[in-house]
């Protein structure tokens, strides 16, 4: 990748955000996050030499929310193996992330792990022997350990504001535990999971984060490659929820956003890339995000469809 013109492509962007008069809506449905500033941008890419770039407010912190679920993901497919596909699906969704009409219609097994049906299982799979806090302080872990950044922690007031309003993760949960697809209590699996989701995370620390599974981590061997690969087919085909056949079609890039704005690319053997606008579209992804995405993608032929001159 030419530094000098990504450089380039990165400053276009940038500014092409700060002009940008549609920047979608912040979600509200947890209070915490509808404080949120709408104004802000921010992208920053690793690449596999150990260089770094960003632009607009990569050094501030965000909630991930939704991109934890890569985390989580990553965990259970290292415990479980293949037996973890007996609980959650490997489909792309038709509805929206917090659907419980999907879930009822496949019995209560969500339909991929990256809805908020199949998080809330695989956490529950991460509870197995162990207390919530022990569950939490591993997740952290090897959140820590793919930034390579002590300092990222949870943001108790953003998993206190969803417990109190995250009424749709309540139904999802009742219905697992109906379906014996919740091994938990509700409580305690939904404790556990709103505090994932609010890890909080700068974009630069995001794109380093993601570096595992875009294959040149600085230690290596946080997963195996073969659930790299199962993890980043997850995120291209149900990544943006009933939204990720258009973002396969725009961007081309395995990606995994969240209700805070976020989202996390990667392209395997190239780049690491997170990008966070807080305003989001009908199906709760970043708008603005995705933008600047596709903008990415177009200019240096990044979209893994792509011949590499599609311009
Ligand atoms: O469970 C929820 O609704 C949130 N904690 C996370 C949802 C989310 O990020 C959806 N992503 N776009």
């Amino acid at each position: 990748m030419d530094k000098a013109t990504l450089t380039r492509v990165l400053d276009d962007i940038h500014r092409a955000a700060m002009l940008a008069e549609d920047r979608g809506k912040v979600a509200d449905y947890i209070p915490e996050l509808a404080r949120i500033d709408p104004g802000k941008f921010a992208m920053s890419i690793c690449l596999p030499d150990g260089s770094q770039y960003s632009v607009g407010d990569a050094q501030v912190e965000f909630s991930i929310q939704s991109v934890s679920k890569l985390f989580t993901l990553a965990i259970a497919l290292g415990r479980y193996g293949d037996r973890f596909w007996d609980r959650v699906g490997r489909e792309p969704s038709t509805f929206v992330f917090n659907s419980v009409q999907e879930l009822e219609a496949r019995q209560g097994i969500p339909p991929n792990p990256f809805v908020n049906a199949g998080a809330i299982v695989t956490t529950d799979s991460l509870l197995v022997g162990a207390q919530p806090k022990e569950t939490l302080a591993e997740i952290l872990q090897f959140v820590r350990l793919a930034a390579s950044d002590e300092s990222i922690f949870m943001d108790p007031s953003v998993a206190q504001s969803e417990k109190r309003t995250g009424h749709r993760n309540w139904s999802l949960a009742y219905f697992l535990r109906a379906c014996s697809n919740l091994h938990h209590d509700c409580e305690l699996t939904l404790g556990t999971y709103f505090h994932q989701c609010a890890i909080a995370m700068t974009c630069e620390q995001l794109a380093r984060c993601g570096r595992f599974l875009a294959g040149f981590h600085p230690t290596g061997g946080l997963i195996s490659p073969a659930h790299v690969r199962s993890i980043n087919a997850l995120m291209m085909t149900c990544g943006h929820y009933d939204g990720s056949g258009e973002f396969a079609y725009r961007v081309g890039i395995p990606s995994k956003s969240g209700v805070g704005g976020g989202i996390l690319a990667v392209l395997p053997g190239k780049a690491s890339i997170a990008v966070w606008s807080p305003g989001l579209d009908a199906h709760g992804n970043s708008l603005l995000g995705t933008v600047a995405l596709e903008h990415l993608s177009n200019a240096l032929g990044l979209s893994v469809f792509s011949l590499g001159s599609d311009r």
